[in-house]
């Protein structure tokens, strides 16, 4: 029995294989001794414990002040903070007037911002922009997401409630108008602006990940399906010149997509089909289908769903390449399981999953040879692809 198995099932002692049994008697030991004040006294002065004991303090701290870090991060964004420090670093009586706070006010917010790297102190009493505050300057997409993260923090303020279905209409439902929609069909084009426009901003740092790590010149023509407004496709289309490029999405999607594809001069290169893909036929003819940030959206039932709708528009021999941030990622849980399980909750719908699961789902969709493209920054997203079996 697995531990992931065991930890479902009825509790029971004698069930439990001896190595588990050891196992939980020294978590049981090892908690009880983290949860003394004494020994937390005594770790914290002695030499040889003394730098775990302070870093695990500190953790601890992090984690419950993280809600304050983000949103110190949240107001430098509103504030275009960092627009204004790349000018050149500046003085808080210099900066007051342009951030329209009092110098108290921005003296706080200097120091709360240079105390997370976000801005740094300079010689002459002068801020300027922090190492942090650099890496989101230089990727739109972050903040993007960051901007976007108020309707969560208003979903996540009761997050019991959320865990128990009490709240129905979230401000993240709302933004996602498709998550849960009867009929996603109907999701206009000004609706479905707002989360299109955040997806086009983060997809750079996505596509640049799919592309290091999947070939896609080998094939001849790609099919994305839910491409959102084409940004993915548009950065395909330079790494693979000779690839046809389909798009599908919802009808009130693609005219946003139609937009980029004619100011990249690609639109005569790229056919968009618009539909629902819980409800019509992918079109057929593609050798491979790509779904980028899709699966996680959805629940086992649609992914299933969207799944057998790929291989059904696949030929023989085609492949499927899943792109997504995913659970049980080494170095990164917390994205996966904690960002991602508790945003999509928030969503309405879907959740993370492991690539183990993912490789599940699409062997139930009848793929086989399921495999993973390593990426560089697998908190961002992990690459798997999967066969239509040839029929001999
Ligand atoms: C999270 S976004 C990802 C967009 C894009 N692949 C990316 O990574 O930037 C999910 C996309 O799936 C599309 N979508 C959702 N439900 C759909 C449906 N039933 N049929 C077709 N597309 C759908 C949405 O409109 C949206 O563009």
């Amino acid at each position: 029995m697995t531990e992931r198995a065991e930890a479902g099932a009825t509790p029971s002692k004698t069930a439990a294989p001896a190595a588990a049994r050891w196992r939980d008697a020294w978590a049981r030991w090892r908690n009880r001794l983290l949860a003394s004040p004494r020994f937390q006294r005594w770790a914290a002065g002695f030499p040889l414990t003394r730098r775990v004991a302070r870093r695990r303090s500190r953790a601890l701290f992090d984690l419950c002040a993280g809600f304050v870090y983000a949103q110190v991060l949240f107001a430098c964004v509103r504030l275009q903070l960092f627009q204004i420090l790349n000018e050149g670093a500046q003085t808080p009586d210099e900066l007051a007037p342009r951030l329209s706070l009092s110098l108290d006010a921005t003296d706080r917010l200097l120091r709360a911002a240079a105390a997370l790297d976000l801005v740094e102190a300079r010689a002459g009493g002068r801020y300027g922009l922090g190492p942090m505050g650099a890496v989101v300057l230089g990727n739109p997409g972050i903040a993007a997401m960051v901007a976007h993260h108020d309707r969560l923090y208003a979903d996540l303020a009761d997050p019991v409630a959320l865990l128990r279905g009490e709240r129905a209409d979230t401000a993240l439902s709302a933004y996602w108008p498709y998550a849960g929609a009867a009929d996603p069909k109907a999701v206009t084009a000004d609706a479905a602006a707002p989360y299109s426009a955040l997806m086009a901003q983060s997809q750079p740092m996505i596509a640049a990940e799919v592309l290091d790590a999947y070939p896609f010149r080998k094939h001849t023509c790609l099919l994305d399906v839910g491409g959102g407004d084409g940004r993915f496709l548009t950065a395909v289309a330079e790494s693979a010149p000779n690839l046809t490029l389909w798009l599908f999405d919802l009808p009130g999607v693609v005219p946003h997509a139609r937009t980029r594809f004619e100011s990249a001069g690609l639109d005569a290169r790229v056919s968009i089909f618009s539909g629902d893909m819980f409800a019509d036929p992918l079109p057929q003819g593609a050798d491979v289908v790509t779904l980028v940030r899709i699966l996680h959206d959805h629940d086992d039932t649609h992914v299933l769903a969207i799944l057998k709708a790929v291989h059904a528009a696949l030929p023989d021999g085609g492949t499927v390449v899943v792109a997504e941030p995913m659970a049980e990622t080494r170095d990164a849980e917390p994205v996966g399981d904690a960002y991602f399980g508790f945003y999509l909750l928030a969503m309405g719908r879907g959740r993370p999953r492991s690539p183990a699961r993912n490789a599940e789902l699409l062997g139930q969709a009848g793929f086989s040879a399921v495999q993973e493209h390593p990426t560089r920054q697998p908190f961002l997203t992990r690459v798997m692809s999967a066969k239509r079996e040839s029929v001999i």
